[in-house]
């Protein structure tokens, strides 16, 4: 499970001098030096117990706040935004976690809020419980270099423990390692984190998990560059059928291999020339293209 922090300290920052340092220092959990420092800062940031309500006030009567911005929908709140797109630039983001009594929670529902969906991260970042009684999570962990990634695979999950959130409680999710699957808390609470941005960090893999089955369900960050593919595919332009065929044999990222046969195959009226590409698939030498395509085979021979 995550790993807990426990850095007490009475002191309080400010939220722009907790930004100032976060962009001098950037954050990266590889380096045991620079997470102390960034779990430092936000526990200063934590302890400023009205910074966030003062801001949200602020943007409310249009006295500032602009920075602040939603970019995650209106579950997150982006406090700041990393300077440069260097790896190890971080940024601050406050996340809302409405409970069951919340008006939002009812009319959309708990889906909407990631609740009951077991996931891992593509990055790692700190958090900590800033207000309310904080959500709960069934922890897991998983071992992501023996995942090839395709939905229906065993994805190996070991149950750690059920543990909270709560006020002032400081864990740094380790990316592709930490899994859970959250449950609502008793009223709206928020967490505050420090997110490290890598740009390569959307080739890099996010999970969706089926707990009851204990397999990979689907991924949760398709690259824009597999839908550009897609699409390229559909419209049925020579040109794109040939890069497909290569991308589907070489390209260095598994899900644009998988993507190109995903798109070919929708192409594919004919269930036996389906069959064919698949077959392909299954010898490509790409785990994920693989046992998708097993998948495939299975479903096309029994229809
Ligand atoms: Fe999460």
């Amino acid at each position: 499970m995550p790993l807990v922090i426990d850095n007490p300290s009475d002191e309080a920052c400010s939220l722009p001098e907790c930004i100032e340092a976060l962009a001098e220092r950037g954050f990266d959990a590889d380096d045991p030096a620079s997470t102390d420092a960034a779990a430092w800062w936000l526990r200063r940031l934590a302890n400023n117990r009205t910074f966030l309500g003062d801001l949200l006030v602020d943007r409310l009567v249009g006295r500032g706040g602009e920075d602040i911005a939603s970019g995650y929908g209106p579950q997150a709140i982006v406090l700041s935004r990393p300077r440069d797109n260097r790896p190890g630039a971080a940024f601050l983001r406050a996340a809302i976690w409405p409970s069951p009594r919340d008006h939002v929670f009812q009319t959309s529902g708990a889906a909407s809020f990631v609740y009951g969906a077991a996931h891992d991260h593509n990055f790692d970042f700190l958090t900590v419980g800033y207000c309310g009684p904080g959500y709960a999570s069934d922890y897991f962990e998983y071992d992501y270099d023996a995942v090839a990634g395709y939905a229906g695979e065993d994805a190996g999950l070991r149950f750690v423990e059920r543990s909270t959130l709560s006020p002032g409680k400081m864990m740094l999710y380790r990316r592709h390692v930490d899994v859970h699957s959250q449950l609502p808390p008793e009223s709206l609470s928020v967490s505050v984190n420090v997110m490290r941005l890598d740009p390569a960090q959307g080739w890099f893999d996010q999970y969706g998990f089926d707990l009851e089955r204990g397999t990979v369900a689907r991924l949760l960050n398709p690259h824009a560059s597999e839908a550009f593919l897609r699409v390229a595919v559909a419209s049925g332009a020579e040109s794109a059928l040939d890069y497909a065929e290569w991308v589907g044999m070489a390209h260095p990222s598994d899900r644009m291999r998988l993507a190109s046969f995903e798109a070919r195959a929708d192409l594919l009226g004919d269930p036996a020339e389906a069959d064919a590409l698949w077959r392909a698939g299954e010898v490509s030498g790409c785990r994920m293209v693989a046992g998708a395509a097993q998948a495939r085979r299975t479903t096309l021979a029994a229809s």
